[in-house]
């Protein structure tokens, strides 16, 4: 098991690249399979989760080279189509790969998803979206079993804008006979930047950004080359990082449009933030203020995956503030943790009421999920004294050198394997 050792109370300085996209990354990579050819990626950041996709593609008969922030994937040589149990077990972004293969190969085995770290979080949607296409689905075992003669494009209705079901439809339809029209359809930007990367391969998918996605379906894929979009709870998590040590951080490489509802939260706790083009700074001015309400939602609501992050801030934050989870129902694990650190958290339900403390103390404290896990890292600087954040096997899932680049900006943090 790796910790984290962090001795906080430093103010943070300087300035941070925001890698490229865990959740854009993920998926693009899935859809890798779909041009029989070859597919160049750039500015893809270098985490688990990226990795363990890349293991599924070898797996697939892929293949993969790395070569820094470059990965170049040569599809045409996929030769099975059961994915690897232990992987998908792992990580469970990569069901996504079961629309990708359907579209490919009109097959696919796959185990249900593993990570139920945060809720049930099931697949349902995924089924039926793809049942709807005329994929036949057999659940055996723990086992989905799919196959299709052909896709028939349709109109698929998704109950939830689910990111994961969105994504699965849209590789399922890509070679589909007609046009598959997807209502109340995810719209975060990741699903824009899948479009785009989808459409340079001569797809003809039109919509994302919006709840109606269309795909009309293309006879075959050709190469290209694409670059990942700046990942945008990366750049939230510095922010919060710069709130909450009480320095003065720029943001390189990042889409401001995408965290608009992160920087009015962090405004309205006090920061000052300037945004540019493609440049945030933060800078905190003396206390910060509770928030009376936050509810986590769909895009371009409050990212859920921003949620931990900024309950840790407000931890510290004058008065009393209110977070209301609607995406997972399971997602206030870090809390216990924060309380061990001094800080004052209810919980009720799906309601967290966090009373502000002046300062939070050091205290060993264990990370159960990604972004859980980041907001004790978040917390550890800011607290008096020493923090041990145990098991950071998940935060090494979404984020590349979390403790070196918090260290460049003036933090003290040391990785004990
Ligand atoms: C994606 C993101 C994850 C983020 C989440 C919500 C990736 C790789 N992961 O996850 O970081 O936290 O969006 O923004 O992009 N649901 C169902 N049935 C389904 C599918 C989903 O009921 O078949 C529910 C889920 O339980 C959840 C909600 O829909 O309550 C949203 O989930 P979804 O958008 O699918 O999240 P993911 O795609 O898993």
């Amino acid at each position: 098991m790796s910790n984290y050792v962090i001795d906080g109370g430093n103010k943070l300085f300087g300035s941070v690249k925001v890698d490229g996209a865990k959740n854009a990354i993920l998926p693009i990579l899935a859809a890798t399979i779909l041009n029989n050819s070859t597919c160049v990626l750039n500015n893809c950041p270098d985490i688990v989760d990226v990795r363990a996709m890349v293991e599924i593609l070898r797996k697939l008969g892929c293949k993969v080279n790395i070569d820094g922030s470059k990965i170049v994937v040569d599809s045409s040589s996929i030769n099975t189509c059961s994915v690897p149990e232990k992987l998908v077990r792992e990580m469970r972004s990569s069901i996504v790969i079961m629309g990708a293969l359907i579209a490919r190969l009109k097959r696919v085995e796959i185990c249900y998803p593993g990570g139920c770290e945060i809720g049930l979080r099931p697949i349902d949607l995924h089924i039926k979206g793809l049942k709807e296409l005329g994929v036949s689905i057999i659940e055996k075992h723990g086992f989905i079993h799919a196959s299709a003669q052909k896709i028939i494009g349709t109109d698929v209705h998704l109950d939830i804008p689910s990111v994961g079901a969105t994504q699965n439809v849209i590789f399922a339809s890509i070679f589909c006979e007609g046009e598959t029209i997807i209502r109340n359809a995810a719209k975060e930007p990741e699903i824009i930047c899948l479009q785009e990367f989808l459409n340079s391969m001569g797809a003809k998918v039109f919509g994302a950004g919006t709840n109606v996605i269309r795909v009309k379906g293309v006879d075959k894929l050709h190469d290209t080359e694409f670059a990942i979009m700046p990942d945008r709870i990366i750049a939230g998590t510095y922010l919060v990082a710069g709130a909450i040590s009480g320095g003065e951080i720029e943001l390189t490489s990042v889409e401001p449009e995408h965290i608009q509802s992160v920087i009015g939260k962090l405004n309205e706790c006090g920061c000052n933030i300037i945004v540019e083009r493609d440049r945030i700074i933060i800078k905190r001015m003396g206390v910060l203020k509770a928030i009376d309400s936050i509810r986590t939602q769909p895009y371009p609501g409050f990212p859920t995956d921003m949620q931990p992050q900024l309950m840790a801030l407000l931890t510290i934050c004058e008065g009393t503030s209110i977070i209301s989870e609607t995406i997972f129902e399971n997602r206030f694990k870090h809390a216990e943790e924060l309380v061990k650190m001094g800080s004052n958290i209810r919980i009720d339900g799906r309601t967290a009421i966090i009373k502000g403390v002046h300062q939070l103390t050091g205290a060993t404290v264990a990370s159960k999920d990604l972004r859980g896990g980041c907001a004790l890292v978040l917390a550890g600087l800011g607290a008096e004294g020493r923090t041990i954040v145990e098991d950071i096997k998940y935060i090494n899932r979404g984020y590349e050198n979390l403790d070196l680049k918090l260290n460049m900006l003036g933090a003290n943090i040391k990785r004990i394997d």
